[in-house]
């Protein structure tokens, strides 16, 4: 988002793309419980467009859990963002899940780091929770997508986390965003899900930045209480 309502990013004005992919979901059947956002919210580095963001959210009436991106401003974003029905980098228990968010970003920095203090918070959690399933929210992938530019970007330490990750025995899924393009895999026995962006889509495989003509998108996730879990990407034409 801009604080403008007819800010443009790469010529597609960003808040009616968004709202082209909630329309999309309003007019179907399927309901969700729960969203979740994974990052770069806005672009203008405004108070004003983390309230856009949310005036637009708000309609869908349902938690939604927020993760910071690399272009997000974490004094603007945690503010708004800790408001319900939004909360930001939280936990919550629901039907044998845990759902967690964790911070990636590195001020100043396209590509991310999930620091150790982070990593404790991630661990003391888990310790805590009883729920014998874990979805963790970040914003930048943990492995390598093969695509030259992007992979200068990715998560540092995207190993050492998926190494905690594992040791916790409960993490089944993990989602992360800033990618602009997808991804489902599989690493050290947890899927790995990266979502397109609600706007403009980067072209995968690309030893360069290059956006391409992919439409916006968002991915319907269903998790069940035995772990189990069933998604489906839409790409809203
Ligand atoms: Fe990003």
């Amino acid at each position: 988002m801009f604080a403008d309502a007819d800010g443009e990013l790469r010529g597609t004005v960003t808040q009616n793309s968004l709202q082209h992919v909630l329309d999309h979901y309003n007019a179907g059947d399927w309901r969700a419980d729960r969203a979740l956002i994974t990052g770069d919210l806005i672009q203008d580095d405004s108070a004003g467009a983390y309230e856009r963001f949310r005036k637009l959210l708000l309609p869908l009436n349902i938690r939604m859990h927020c993760v910071p991106g690399n272009h997000d401003v974490r004094d603007l974003m945690r503010p708004v963002c800790s408001r319900p029905p939004f909360s930001y980098c939280a936990r919550e228990e629901v039907n044998n899940w845990l759902l967690l968010g964790l911070d990636s970003c590195v001020t100043g920095e396209a590509g991310g780091e999930v620091t150790r203090d982070e990593i404790e918070r991630f661990e003391k959690i888990v310790s805590e929770s009883r729920a014998k399933h874990i979805l963790v929210a970040v914003h930048h992938p943990p492995v390598p997508l093969g695509s030259a530019w992007l992979d200068t970007v990715k998560l540092k330490n995207g190993q050492e986390l998926l190494e905690s990750l594992q040791q916790a025995g409960r993490v089944r899924l993990l989602v992360f965003g800033h990618v602009h393009q997808e991804y489902d895999s599989e690493h050290l026995g947890i899927r790995v899900l990266g979502t397109p962006s609600t706007c403009r889509q980067f072209t995968p495989g690309s030893d360069d930045f290059d956006v391409d003509d992919r439409p916006p998108a968002y991915r319907r996730i269903e998790l069940f209480a035995d772990g189990s879990i069933e998604e489906e990407l839409i790409w809203v034409e």
